[in-house]
């Protein structure tokens, strides 16, 4: 039997829980969070699509940790969004002590599972997760680049006017300020994009994904992104789940590659049922390659703020 725990029921996880459920590759989707009714509410209205989408999957909505164990893959999605105004990393501290305590409990209860971590500020939340849960670092990874990349083709079809289905777009490095979008590895039509645009409208591209996630915070007021975002981790889960190898920019520990270690960060890498199978090192441009090692730089910075809070 096939389980997938989606952990919190805000817009993201539920409509990760959703999207997971509409997709039928596994048997249980379980959708925890603290707050009582609200998963279970939102597992009920979802299992009630099942007959008008046709699908198997079964939604279980718990405010118990014992409702997800032997979960296969779990999606922590707790902890608070961005308001407008604020950076990812304004969430550090509030987020690190949700984190934690999530991923304690998924640790005693899913001891085997793959972690897929959404909750910001990412690169270090994710940081946070593999260190709690002492599982082997191949096993918990960060969703970030998925979503980034699928900004930035979106950004890229809307400026040429290129089908949406012509454009692979590409972006490394953190989920914030030090994320590093690959102009040199992003075509269209198979052509690279800096032979269809001039450089300064490359810039803006480059410059508009940086911020994507501000400009929906900015538009919705009340919290951030969740379609895009829901639709990068449920993808990511059903690599997992097939073990497809399919190769994604994820955020994933670095051991020496790229020439850099010792820190999660967004790169191309495979996936599987053990989780990353191996990152994928693609021949950058020498500005790319400073971007990502200063984007590590500036991930491990932050690392060592997050050592120092209290977490309790
Ligand atoms: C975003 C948030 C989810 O980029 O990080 O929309």
């Amino acid at each position: 039997m096939s389980k997938v725990t989606v952990v919190g029921a805000g817009k993201y996880g539920s409509t990760t829980a959703m999207r997971l459920a509409e997709a039928d590759i596994v048997d249980e989707v379980v959708m925890t969070d603290i707050v009582e009714g609200l998963p279970q509410g939102l597992a009920l209205d979802i299992n009630q699509s099942r007959p008008l989408l046709g699908y198997r999957t079964v939604i279980t909505g718990s405010n118990d940790y014992a409702a997800t164990a032997g979960s296969d893959v779990v999606v922590i999605t707790a902890g608070l969004p961005r308001k407008p105004g604020m950076s990812r990393m304004d969430l550090l501290e509030v987020n690190a002590k949700i984190v934690k305590d999530v991923t304690v409990q998924i640790a005693e209860h899913s001891p085997d599972a793959v972690i897929i971590n959404v909750t910001n500020p990412l690169d270090h939340m994710t940081t946070l997760a593999a260190e709690v849960s002492g599982f082997d670092t191949r096993r918990v990874m960060g969703q970030a680049g998925m979503l980034d990349s699928a900004r930035f083709a979106h950004f890229i079809a809307e400026v040429t006017g290129a089908d949406i289905m012509d454009v692979e777009a590409l972006t490394l490095g953190s989920h914030g300020e030090t994320m590093v979008p690959v102009p040199s590895q992003t075509k269209v039509g198979g052509k690279l994009l800096a032979d269809l645009v001039d450089a300064d409208a490359v810039e803006s591209l480059v410059d508009r994904t940086r911020k994507g996630g501000a400009e929906v915070v900015a538009l919705l007021k009340t919290g951030s992104a969740y379609y895009a975002p829901s639709a990068a981790a449920a993808k990511m889960v059903e690599a997992v789940i097939g073990d497809t190898g399919e190769v994604m920019p994820v955020c994933a520990w670095m051991s020496g590659e790229y020439g850099i270690s010792d820190v999660y960060l967004g790169v191309p890498a495979s996936l599987g049922k053990e989780g990353v199978k191996e990152i994928v090192e693609l021949p950058l441009t020498d500005t790319e390659a400073t971007a990502l090692s200063e984007a590590a730089a500036s991930v491990k910075e932050k690392v060592d703020e997050l050592h120092e809070l209290d977490l309790g």
